[in-house]
């Protein structure tokens, strides 16, 4: 409970109630309205008088009241505490249940954006075997992170205290400009680069940039839900466009909605499906996108980890017309609760984005952006995803083998040795919905795969993630798996 905050008290020195009594009442009411909870701190008299601006008399004879009627008690080593047993009527008032408002008068209008987000259901957050977005936590350099956390605490400075560049720390943008040109053929330079909390304030902050309400955008279908939902409740139409073993189908798109404003692509490894879109698509798309003046997000989450072929490079490297903003970020090659991410922005559009940053968040907190800098300066970084690249490879090649071994034909793996999760085709009569629901009463995480589509002509499929999918647990949990494709246990 955090300690010295001194409760919301007003007195009134020209009532007649003696200040003792007001000082008294007011603790009184906060403590049964719960705005003061069981064991809380309360200052100490010295305190509180300095802050009211009165003598500590007052205030210490409100104290030994509340002390005497059993609302405050003294607790050894903690001070003086909201009593844990109040008398009687000050647990009179309950609060309100989780989830539960206190309306009084009307209904009170909300956006109608906002409610366009559906609910997601517990279940599909649960941590089980195969949760996707999960990465093997267990193997980062904790130590040498900790380390360099160390070092950035004792060497903090003042300076580094006040607002930051809206645009990210430059050293940080300096090692993902390197990082990027050289590993996956980006054109940029650091000055084009803007540091985000995730790759989800990325498509924040370009939805804003980019886009007016009710403008079109083409999305995968099926599709990262995220993503499209920062895009439809910032007013835009979602225009799905089927994503075939090539990827998005440009045609379609084209003659779904040619006018545009915007693509949201994920071409490295569509997600979820996992494929590779290929370069006459790409070509294709950039060639859309330049004829009908439209803009190309580039969504490249994962595709460090390609085990297979040869390495696919980026999109926006193909681009010499400045159409794509390219997002990537340190979710699967560090850890998600870094919220690290970056954008690439074509140079003429970096002052409007940087506008839209100090709109939204004015800066990016600056300590862990030190932190990751040194991390990919000293080699850390590279190493660990050389690491994980082998790590992942050898489980994913454990999943598929189990899957095949398990399923034989029934199921299908799609898509390409890429990432950290797979799609597996599901055959009828299966349900992909109730199948997941079921798999997680059995601390089995997998993705419904109809969720990733928009419209109502979707496929029947599992999303599996293997980013922390230890191999010798793989086996066990696909025949668990197996067991509830047979069984009619609920
Ligand atoms: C398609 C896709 N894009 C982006 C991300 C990363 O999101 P963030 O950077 O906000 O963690 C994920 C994470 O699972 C993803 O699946």
């Amino acid at each position: 409970v955090p300690s010295g905050i001194v409760p919301l008290i007003t007195i009134d020195r020209s009532a007649s109630k003696p200040l003792h009594r007001q000082i008294c009442d007011a603790y009184r009411t906060a403590i049964v309205d719960r705005r003061l909870r069981c064991g809380q701190r309360i200052p100490s008299s010295r305190v509180l008088a300095s802050e009211l601006g009165v003598s500590r008399f007052p205030v210490l004879n409100a104290y030994s009241q509340l002390l005497a009627e059993g609302y405050i008690e003294g607790r050894s080593g903690a001070g003086t505490v909201v009593s844990r047993s109040l008398p009687g009527e000050g647990i009179a008032r309950r609060p309100n249940a989780p989830g539960k408002t206190d309306l009084k008068s009307g209904p009170r209008p909300a956006s109608s954006r906002s409610s366009i987000l559906r609910p997601v259901p517990p279940w599909t957050q649960a941590r089980g075997t195969f949760a996707v977005g999960q990465v093997a936590t267990d193997h980062f350099p904790i130590h040498i992170w900790s380390k360099l956390v160390t070092r950035h605490c004792r060497r903090m400075q003042i300076g580094a205290l006040s607002y930051g560049d809206p645009m990210g720390a430059m050293d940080l943008r300096e090692c993902i400009a390197t990082y990027l040109r050289t590993a996956r053929a980006v054109r940029c330079e650091a000055q084009q680069i803007m540091i985000v909390s995730g790759s989800q304030q990325a498509f924040a902050i370009s939805a804003q940039a980019l886009l007016d309400p009710g403008d079109s955008i083409w999305i995968e279908e099926p599709g990262y839900r995220f993503a499209r939902e920062a895009f439809a409740t910032a007013g835009c139409r979602l225009v799905p466009v089927p994503v075939d073993d090539e990827g998005m189908i440009v045609s379609s798109g084209i003659s779904r909605c040619r006018k545009a404003k915007a693509a949201l692509v994920t071409p490295s490894h569509q997600f979820p499906l996992g494929v590779t879109m290929s370069a006459a698509r790409r070509l294709q798309l950039l060639e859309w996108a330049r004829t009908s003046g439209s803009w190309i997000l580039e969504d490249d989450y994962d595709s460090e980890y390609r085990y297979t072929g040869s390495p696919i490079g980026s999109l926006q490297g193909l681009d010499c017309d400045s159409r794509v903003i390219y997002i990537g970020t340190f979710s699967k090659v560090a850890f998600p609760a870094l919220r690290l991410a970056y954008v690439v922005i074509p140079p003429d559009l970096v002052e409007r984005y940087r506008g839209v940053r100090i709109d939204i968040d004015i800066a990016p907190p600056s300590f862990h952006q030190s932190v990751l800098a040194d991390f990919i300066r000293e080699g850390h970084f590279s190493r660990h995803i050389r690491r994980m690249r082998m790590l992942y490879g050898r489980r994913r090649k454990a999943l598929v083998d189990a899957i095949s071994e398990e399923f034989g034909p029934q199921l299908q793996v799609v898509g390409e040795g890429t990432g950290m999760h797979l799609a597996v085709n599901l055959p009828a009569p299966f349900r992909d919905y109730e199948l997941a629901e079921r798999a997680a009463r059995h601390d089995l995480s997998v993705l419904p795969l109809s969720r990733s589509y928009v419209g109502k002509d979707s496929r029947q499929g599992l999303i599996l993630g293997f980013g922390n999918a230890p191999e010798h647990e793989t086996r066990v949990a696909v025949r668990r798996l197996r067991s509830l494709f047979v069984s009619n246990r609920k």
